[in-house]
């Protein structure tokens, strides 16, 4: 069985970049429609409802976190990505498996860190998709790292939020948009 993702480094950047964005969107948009996908622990979730946000989806394909979530009190399903994910949103978000297969890498974790040889292959699926389900003027905020390669963010507008190096990498935090 898979475990539940441990907010680390990622988990708080992406946190704290909710934290500033949340609160310009919701004067613009009280009715702020958010998702997240790979809900993991929840940390995002309850960041986003701490702040106010009332519409709030989620999904992960760790059916233990979808439960953990759900006792949580959120909405959350089971989901490939966007594949049981069913309309748009003003906001949809990803702390994404984001590491270059890693052989040492345990099978249990390895859901929730490896996104395949490069490290984009779940990032790029999830950016062929994601386009499809942002409402007018709806924004994406993915977080990267500066180990994964091989990103293909096609036509999205970027624009680069927040850039934090620790010990062996550089995270980032994109604001994407069709
Ligand atoms: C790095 S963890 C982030 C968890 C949490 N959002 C956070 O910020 O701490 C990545 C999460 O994405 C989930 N995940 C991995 N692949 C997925 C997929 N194809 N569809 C949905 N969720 C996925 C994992 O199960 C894990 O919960």
């Amino acid at each position: 069985m898979s475990e539940i993702y441990s907010p680390l480094d990622d988990s708080f950047l992406l946190s704290k970049v909710l934290k500033e964005q949340i609160p310009k969107l919701l004067i613009s948009n009280p009715n702020l429609k958010f998702l997240e996908i790979g809900a993991g622990s929840g940390i995002q979730l309850k960041t986003a409802r701490d702040l106010g946000v009332k519409y709030i989806y989620s999904c992960d394909i760790n059916y233990t976190a979808v439960k953990h979530c759900k006792k949580l009190g959120f909405n959350c399903i089971k989901s490939d990505l966007f594949n049981n994910i069913e309309g748009k949103f003003d906001l949809i978000i990803f702390n994404p498996p984001y590491l270059p297969e890693n052989k040492k890498e345990p099978e249990n974790s390895r859901i929730s860190t490896t996104g395949g040889k490069t490290g984009s292959e779940i990032i790029n699926r999830f950016l062929k998709q994601a386009k499809y389900h942002l409402n007018k003027n709806g924004k994406i905020l993915l977080l990267i790292s500066s180990l994964t390669k091989g990103v293909k963010f096609d036509n999205y507008m970027k624009k680069l939020l927040k850039k934090r190096k620790f010990f062996y990498e550089e995270l980032y935090i994109l604001e994407l948009s069709n």
